[in-house]
């Protein structure tokens, strides 16, 4: 069976995973976290947590709340930054089998494409994944993908700075996802991931308070799922760039609605919260639904609920 999928079939370097099983952004930390757990080198790929330029602390606590079917999380951006990924972990990604993509996050349009532009060519970094959707933060992430035309803009610098692929990750948290995905593929996208979170908040009725420190999170789990892949199909119908479908993947048959509706690829996140071996048993169930439907090439299914 043949499970591979080109993700920048139109890039120089392209993007060729060995299976679409990915690992969503902020769920997975820098994959060495989960490196004693289970064979993480047999993922599709990885996408670490987001990356600023400079090194960031997050948002106050409490940060997360689980809720009904989903986990709200306001965790703003805390990561490492720029500097220390590249001196710290990319080294040892390139000695991994499995890709890794760094997801970025700047303040402004020049800090995308200077993050992005100190990545390229990066030995272990395989690819960008511009995160316009983060819902958590004062400046920047989700202000920038909630309208076509900056979330264009942003696309475009990075495209500029760099020649790696550039997937962009979109947030649902916009009046029209599709508007915004045809801007950013005329804006020269590679590919598309979506969605981020859906922003929301919890009130802690004892204290008459918002729970999280920051007052709203964003959503994220099986309760954001049918939302992620009714965008997933509308997209899929509007450009013709590969997806990768997030949102609320917690088993292979969920993956495989994903695959259906449009998506090349798909990320597991919030799954792994409870489950850190959930990305291996989605990519175990999608074999195991191949090889029990005689298909023989996962190509087969990409959009086909389309046709
Ligand atoms: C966060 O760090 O607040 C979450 C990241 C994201 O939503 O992209």
């Amino acid at each position: 069976m043949n499970l591979s999928v080109q993700l920048a079939p139109k890039n120089q370097h392209g993007l060729l995973l060995a299976n679409p099983v990915m690992t969503a952004s902020g769920t997975f930390g820098y994959g060495t976290e989960y490196s004693h757990i289970f064979d993480i080198q047999k993922l599709g790929a990885i996408v670490c947590k987001a990356t600023t330029l400079e090194p960031r602390d997050g948002n106050p606590q409490p940060r997360l709340a689980e809720t009904p079917s989903g986990v709200l999380n306001s965790i703003g951006l805390q990561n490492i930054g720029v500097n220390a990924l590249i001196k710290e972990k990319a080294p040892l990604w390139a000695s991994w089998q499995v890709p890794v993509i760094a997801n970025i996050a700047g303040e402004t349009i020049d800090e995308y494409a200077n993050i992005a532009s100190k990545l390229d060519g990066v030995a272990g970094i395989s690819a960008v994944e511009v995160n316009i959707s983060c819902p958590n933060v004062k400046a920047g992430g989700a202000e920038f993908g909630a309208n076509p035309k900056s979330a264009a803009e942003v696309t475009a610098a990075v495209r500029a700075a760099i020649s790696m692929p550039v997937l962009v990750k979109l947030t649902p948290n916009t009046g029209d996802i599709v508007k915004v995905a045809i801007a950013v593929a005329e804006a020269g996208a590679d590919a598309i991931s979506l969605i981020n979170t859906l922003k929301g908040m919890v009130i802690d009725i004892a204290k008459r308070r918002p729970l999280l420190g920051s007052i709203t999170g964003g959503l994220s789990g099986p309760a954001i799922k049918p939302v992620a892949l009714c965008m997933v199909y509308e997209v899929a119908g509007a450009v013709e760039l590969p997806l990768i479908g997030c949102g609320g993947i917690n088993t292979a048959s969920d993956a495989i609605e994903f695959i259906i509706a449009g998506a090349s690829a798909i990320q597991v996140g919030t799954a792994s919260f409870a489950n850190p071996r959930a990305p291996l048993d989605v990519l175990d169930g999608i074999e195991q639904f191949m090889e029990k439907e005689g298909i023989d090439n996962l190509t087969e299914l990409i959009g086909v609920a389309r046709y």
